[in-house]
């Protein structure tokens, strides 16, 4: 594949997404903002596979390197693993010239991005996302964060990477349900904003679904290159942003109903935009070919459709919860089209609780 550059255009600290299929271009998209000491923070999975071809390039780019290893999962982001971080940084010597590199998926990421904004009041950092989700989502935008025990991502701010490097050889070892987590994302970006790219999708998922290089970088490149264009007109989600979140309202919900232990993110986007789906259906906003062809989407990419043994009240107030809701209203994000969605804060709380009571397949059968 040829390597893809695209351009993230902010009023400041705009920067680049690099997509390539190798380390090669690592050390030139990257070398302009690592200065003499850089630590670069991922987990122990990641580590064992991609640390020492980053320590190899950070070397080469004339950086002393920290490796600072944290546990993979969602528990790794909290102010205590950020302590330890900063611990780290403080006694390897990390001065404001320094760089943090997120090696790893969202929860590095958005880790690592979270100690880069805050140690000495903001260092550079940049990301090297090598999950898929990472890839097509979260390390694009400048979203960075860390859990508080009562709130997901509830510590954070916006602040920007100096450069995105996706390298997409590291998805060959990615896990089959962490791959499929990433699909939901990526699905999800031809849902809100780019019906050709749909129907490119509708004719290749199969091709990317065996992780054929050239396919993933086409689609990997169509979504960076929307979350650019979205997050270049409303960097602190204070209106168009807010569409990346369709299918997160009853996603969110699912995730801290089962403890962020049942479903993965993706897993419960692709419950959510199901759902969602079936709310805007109820309210005439889409046919029932948008709802077919997202759950034919889905089960092309392993991911549930229904969801099952989960009561609606406490989903209900699972939502109610969510950090994007405004004025005790829920915020939506629904479909109204095959690529196009808008915001709705005053839904009809008891269409919402209808759409639980029957699987939305049934809505989906042409009869
Ligand atoms: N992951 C959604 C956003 O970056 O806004």
């Amino acid at each position: 594949m040829k390597p893809i550059s695209i351009d993230l255009e902010l009023p400041i600290n705009s920067y680049s997404i690099h997509i390539d299929q190798s380390w090669e271009g690592l050390n030139k998209a990257i070398k302009p903002f690592i200065g003499h000491k850089a630590m670069v923070v991922t987990d122990e999975n990641v580590d064992e596979l991609f640390s020492r071809d980053i320590d190899f390039i950070l070397k080469s780019i004339g950086s002393q390197v920290t490796l600072a290893v944290v546990k993979p999962g969602e528990d790794s982001k909290s102010l205590k693993t950020a302590e330890s971080l900063y611990t780290q940084a403080l006694k390897n010597g990390l001065d404001r010239s320094s760089a943090i590199i997120a090696l790893g998926g969202g929860v590095v990421g958005d880790l690592a991005g979270f100690i880069a904004a805050t140690y000495m009041r903001g260092i550079n950092y940049v990301q090297i996302p090598t999950t898929l989700l990472a890839q097509v989502d979260s390390s694009v935008g400048g979203k960075v964060a860390v859990n508080h025990p009562l709130a997901k991502n509830i510590i954070g701010s916006f602040y920007q990477p100096k450069s995105v490097y996706i390298n997409i050889d590291t998805l060959k070892s990615l896990p089959d349900r962490q791959f499929s987590t990433g699909m939901a994302e990526l699905i999800k970006y031809g849902f809100i904003w780019d019906s050709e790219f749909l129907i490119w999708l509708q004719k290749n998922i199969d091709r990317i679904m065996e992780r054929q290089e050239e396919a993933l970088a086409y689609a990997i490149g169509c979504c960076c290159r929307t979350k650019a264009h979205i997050v270049s007109q409303d960097e602190r989600e204070k209106g168009l942003r807010t569409i990346l979140n369709f299918g997160h309202t009853i996603g969110h919900g699912l995730e801290s109903l089962t403890n962020y232990k049942l479903y993965t993110h993706g897993e419960a986007v692709a419950l959510g935009m199901v759902y969602e789906s079936s709310i805007a259906y109820q309210m005439g906003l889409v046919d029932r070919s948008m709802l077919d062809l997202l759950i034919w989407f889905l089960e092309k990419a392993n991911l549930p459709t229904e969801i099952h043994g989960v009561d609606t009240e406490s989903l209900m107030r699972a939502m109610a919860h969510d950090k994007k809701n405004k004025d005790d209203s829920i915020v939506f994000v629904l479909p109204v089209g095959t690529g196009k969605v808008d915001v709705f804060n005053n839904l009809d709380i008891k269409l919402v609780h209808e759409v639980f009571k029957e699987s939305p397949k049934n809505y989906s059968i042409d009869n």
